[in-house]
């Protein structure tokens, strides 16, 4: 088959480890037949320093023509990189804000999952890890906080800054079918979170997610307050089968969940309309400081590769045999630095993309 392929290298590490996500489909193609043909998109600082904005129309057009997008990380250091001396609204994460809008990209799958092998990496207590743990955050991706209108001004000589957090009800509804029916596929648990003994958005949440739940007797529910969310993934992880929840919330938790899998660098995300089409990266950010070491790890960028061949372009077998190639990697002992652990063999991003193609086919 033919397919488009966005591809948003992006800032940071994103280029390396991009490269590598590439590298991997190359070898899906020449293995199982297909051709993909890859169009570059400029977002974040890569944008700014060309076209002076994060996301210019054009290539939000690319993007929407493609089968799907994949992307590495977007971001540079805050401190020392010029792209921050812009408004906010021209700085790097506000391209990808807007890209993710412009999709209409409102839900985000995040897979957080213990491999057995990473297990030494994982930094809890070998009781409260047992047996592992597999779940996946589905994050509210274009409403709430981050999508509220904002403001900052003079209050009567006091500087005041607003934030404003608003859902609607089918906003609410849509993410928890997404939630649903991805539990249904999965072990028939959600838990949906929120902070509804305070926020009314939280409050209105709880009650469109039950109405959901409904049409999804074979389910199980449970509602949990955010803040005991964060306290029972690091207390009980084993717990969760999808986590359901807004914008900032899944942000944060997102990046809990990540960390108590071994690391960041390993978990990947797609990020979905109402259609097939959807937008991947991993979940972690541009990692300025490592950016052009070499030493990034590509992993959670190639199983994101995996996630666009199995949701947007319906390539099971192939999105499977990416991932047995991660499996089979790990198992062989090589690690990136960022999960490297004893007697395990060290490798670069680009060994690493070499090792997961090798292994294709
Ligand atoms: C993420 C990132 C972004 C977000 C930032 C860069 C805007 O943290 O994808 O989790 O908050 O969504
Ligand atoms: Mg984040």
């Amino acid at each position: 088959m033919n397919y488009n392929i966005a591809l948003i290298p992006g800032d940071g590490i994103g280029p390396e480890i991009v490269a590598e996500a590439k590298k991997v489909l190359d070898q899906v193609c020449q293995v199982y037949g297909h051709t993909f043909t890859y169009e570059e998109v400029l977002l974040g600082g890569a944008s700014i320093d060309v076209h002076g904005v994060p996301l210019t129309e054009e290539a939000i057009a690319t993007a929407k023509n493609s089968d799907a997008v994949l992307m590495g990380s977007i971001g540079g250091d805050a401190k020392t990189s010029p792209w921050y001396q812009l408004e906010p609204s021209k700085r790097p994460e506000a391209g990808l804000l807007a890209i993710r809008k412009a999709l209409n990209l409102f839900a985000n799958l995040r897979p957080a999952y213990l491999y057995n092998e990473l297990k030494g990496a994982c930094p809890l207590k070998e009781e409260v890890i047992g047996e592992g743990f597999d779940m996946i955050i589905v994050r509210e991706l274009t409403g709430g906080l981050y999508f509220g209108e904002r403001k900052t001004f003079d209050d009567n000589g006091v500087m005041t800054a607003v934030d404003t957090l608003s859902y609607n009800e089918k906003e609410i509804r849509r993410i928890a079918v997404k939630a649903f029916d991805i539990a249904r596929k999965r072990k028939k648990k959600v838990t949906s979170v929120d902070k509804a003994n305070v926020l009314d958005s939280s409050r209105l949440w709880r009650k469109v997610v039950e109405e959901v739940a409904k049409e999804y007797p074979d389910v199980t529910l449970e509602h949990m307050l955010v803040d005991n969310c964060a306290m029972q993934l690091v207390h009980n992880p084993a717990q969760f089968d999808v986590i359901l929840t807004e914008n900032m919330f899944g942000d944060i938790l997102s990046d809990e969940a990540s960390m108590v899998t071994g690391s960041i660098g390993m978990l990947s995300s797609a990020s979905l309309n109402e259609t097939k089409f959807g937008l991947y990266e991993p979940s972690h950010g541009s990692a300025p400081d490592i950016a052009g070491k070499g030493i990034a790890n590509p992993l959670a960028t190639i199983l994101s590769a995996a996630m666009m061949l199995r949701y947007s372009l319906d390539l099971d077998q192939e999105a499977d045999a990416v991932e047995a190639a991660v499996q089979k990697v790990l198992t062989e002992g090589y690690r990136t630095v960022d999960i490297m652990s004893e007697g395990m063999k060290q490798v670069g991003t680009t060994q690493m993309g070499d090792l997961i193609a090798s292994y294709i086919g």
